[in-house]
């Protein structure tokens, strides 16, 4: 994700944990719903950079995933290498080379440290079995997963099953409705930004994921409509009238994505190189080259990083009270304490508030600054 913003984020909260307040930066979650094997997993993992996630044709995903991205600072490098590692810094998220400095760890398996993103799949895999069955069988129990890296911003992702309507396999025979509620439980959230998978090779109309989002977000507020599979599209036809809002109208818009086909999975083709094909998919095809911009993963990123900034925005004031009472609380504690070591903490508090507040105010440009930039 942009690095601006996970700059400006942290900056933000570094400057809140001086003050001893936890987490003030409550950033929505994003959730992926739509058809079995519209490319959900494949979506959400393009946006993270690393291959992780389960993917490939049928029912793959049987259990929610609730990846918790957690910004952590690359440690210090010991003696003076720094330019090659900032190189390597730059790159390792789109490489997928594994370092120290990014490590995933599950809710299951307490202090076990994951450095190689392709054993977290395997555990995710294992994981599904264990609860479900080996015979395609579903289950609400999330598996809780925490990713630490530098390279992203702090925030919550889910990704769910598929909806679907046949029961195969050890499948209840009410699993439409069994999946349905599982989703709803996570997209019905005020604060999830709901990212609606469909096929673009598949009717618009029909698309369930577009169709349950509408039930919790009838305005379309946290609505992204995301098109995937734009490279199986008969010759020919394309998916402009959707991208101008001509089919079924969306306030946030359609992103055109291109992911990895399950040819690419079987040959392990790095997320790099697929970004990079997904890329000159859009430039050279006739119908998209004049507004490839708009078109494909990047852009998808920047429109998320854009209504994350929107909402630190709409929620700077609330973060902003909760320091002062936190502060006051603070200060209070102090003068019942009848600050007996008399070295005026109580106006330390007050000058961290008066830092706190010009922070505030600094912050706000910088997303002016930035929100600028993205909205274009
Ligand atoms: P999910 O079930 O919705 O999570 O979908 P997956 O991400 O597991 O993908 C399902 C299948 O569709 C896999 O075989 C993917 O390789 C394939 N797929 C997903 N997106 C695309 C795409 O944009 N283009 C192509 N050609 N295949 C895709
Ligand atoms: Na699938
Ligand atoms: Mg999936």
């Amino acid at each position: 994700m942009d690095n601006n913003l996970i700059k400006t984020v942290n900056k933000l909260q570094d400057a809140f944990s001086t003050v001893g307040v936890h987490n003030p930066v409550d950033l929505p979650q994003i959730t992926v719903i739509g058809s079995q094997s519209s490319g959900k997993s494949s979506v959400l993992e393009n946006i993270v950079g690393r291959d992780f996630l389960p993917r490939g044709s049928g029912i793959v995903t049987r259990r929610p995933l609730v990846l918790q991205l957690i910004n952590r600072p690359a440690a210090p490098k010991p003696n003076g290498t720094a330019a090659d590692d900032d190189k390597s810094d730059a790159t390792s998220n789109l490489t997928g080379g594994d370092n120290q400095d990014e490590w995933g760890e599950f809710l299951h398996l307490p202090g076990q440290k994951f450095y190689k993103f392709e054993e977290i799949r395997e555990e995710i895999v294992r994981d599904t079995e264990l609860k479900t069955g080996k015979n395609l069988g579903i289950s609400p129990q999330p598996i809780n997963l925490r990713i630490f890296s530098p390279n992203v911003l702090t925030l919550t992702m889910v990704d769910l099953p598929g909806l679907t309507k046949v029961p195969v396999g050890d499948q209840p025979k009410d699993i439409e409705k069994q999946i349905r509620d599982m989703l709803l439980k996570y997209i019905t959230k005020p604060n999830a930004i709901i990212l609606a998978v469909t096929a673009a090779n598949q009717d618009l109309a029909n698309s369930d994921g577009l169709k349950l989002a509408r039930e919790v977000d009838p305005e379309g507020l946290r609505t992204i409509g995301v098109l995937t599979k734009i490279d199986l599209m008969d010759e020919g036809t394309d998916v402009i009238d959707i991208l101008a809002g001509r089919v079924i109208p969306l306030r946030l818009g359609y992103v055109p994505v291109v992911n990895r086909g399950q040819r690419d999975i079987d040959s392990k083709k790095m997320i790099n190189k697929a970004l990079e094909a997904e890329h000159q998919f859009f430039e050279n095809h006739p119908s998209y080259k004049s507004k490839a911009n708009y078109c494909g993963t990047p852009f998808l990123a920047r429109k998320l990083n854009m209504i994350l900034m929107h909402h630190i925005r709409t929620n700077l004031p609330e973060i902003k009270s909760k320091i002062q009472a936190a502060l006051l609380k603070y200060q209070q504690e102090l003068l019942q304490l009848g600050d007996p070591l008399g070295d005026g903490k109580g106006g330390q508090a007050n000058l961290v508030l008066n830092i706190i507040t010009e922070f505030c105010t600094e912050f706000r440009t910088i997303i002016d600054g930035n929100s600028n930039d993205l909205s274009s």
